[in-house]
């Protein structure tokens, strides 16, 4: 099991992510309207300009883009090729490579937070920290939208996709990702099981009340 002490999982997802981020880029499609919902959910009642963070934002395609249409956003991730092609699809926006579980921000800095597909990166033992930090970020009433697996499981693939690079994993099941949000201070206005590009995954927007 990964702990904070044990930079492997980190390492093989940073430099995974560095090998192929163009794989990754080119299966992603335009929003799926599901996303698109939760999205449009996540940014309910908030003025243009606000300041939105996206953790693990990779590439940029297609979330950071959208919340850019809108917000102030502010990018994080560990990758350097990820963040080059994230710099490249979304110019407007502010980019920072760090991991998600390291950075900080000032209290209260953020109207709306996301994390698609990125915190399922994390070791698992750290989502709770991680969670009470986002809730610290967000403003109150600000509203934080994030995947999670269904199913309890860590561990790692050799060659993901046959794309020439392991990758890793970590996920709590289900009830475990809401018991930990609510213990971080969220609301649990959706959380639904999605079938999303043929992958189901928790999705879940909570809110700091
Ligand atoms: C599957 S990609 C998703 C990218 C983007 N959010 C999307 O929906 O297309 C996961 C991203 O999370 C980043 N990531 C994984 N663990 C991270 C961490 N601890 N801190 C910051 N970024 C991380 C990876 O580098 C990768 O770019």
């Amino acid at each position: 099991m990964a702990s904070r002490d044990d930079p492997a999982p980190r390492a093989i997802v940073e430099s995974g992510y560095d090998r192929i981020a163009e794989h990754y880029l080119a299966g992603k499609g335009p929003l799926d309207p599901a996303l698109l919902d939760l999205l449009e959910d996540l940014a309910r009642d908030l003025p243009d300009g606000a300041p939105a963070l996206d953790l693990g934002c990779g590439a940029g395609v297609p979330v950071t883009q959208w919340l850019a249409e809108r917000f102030a956003v502010t990018g994080v991730d560990l990758s350097a090729r990820q963040l080059e092609l994230a710099r490249r699809h979304v110019p407007g926006a502010t980019f920072r490579r760090a991991d998600m579980t390291a950075v900080d921000f000032p209290p209260a800095s953020f109207s709306a937070v996301v994390a698609c597909y990125s915190i399922i990166h994390v070791p698992r033992e750290e989502h709770p920290a991680l969670a009470e930090r986002i809730a610290r970020w967000l403003r109150p009433g600000g509203r934080f939208l994030a995947n999670w697996a269904i199913g309890a499981w860590e561990g790692a693939e050799r060659d993901w996709l046959g794309w020439g690079a392991p990758m890793w994993w970590s996920h709590y099941d289900a009830d475990t990702n809401l018991t930990l949000l609510r213990r971080a201070g969220f609301t649990i206005e959706r959380a639904e099981r999605l079938a999303i590009s043929g992958e189901t995954w928790l999705w879940v927007l909570a809110r700091r009340p």
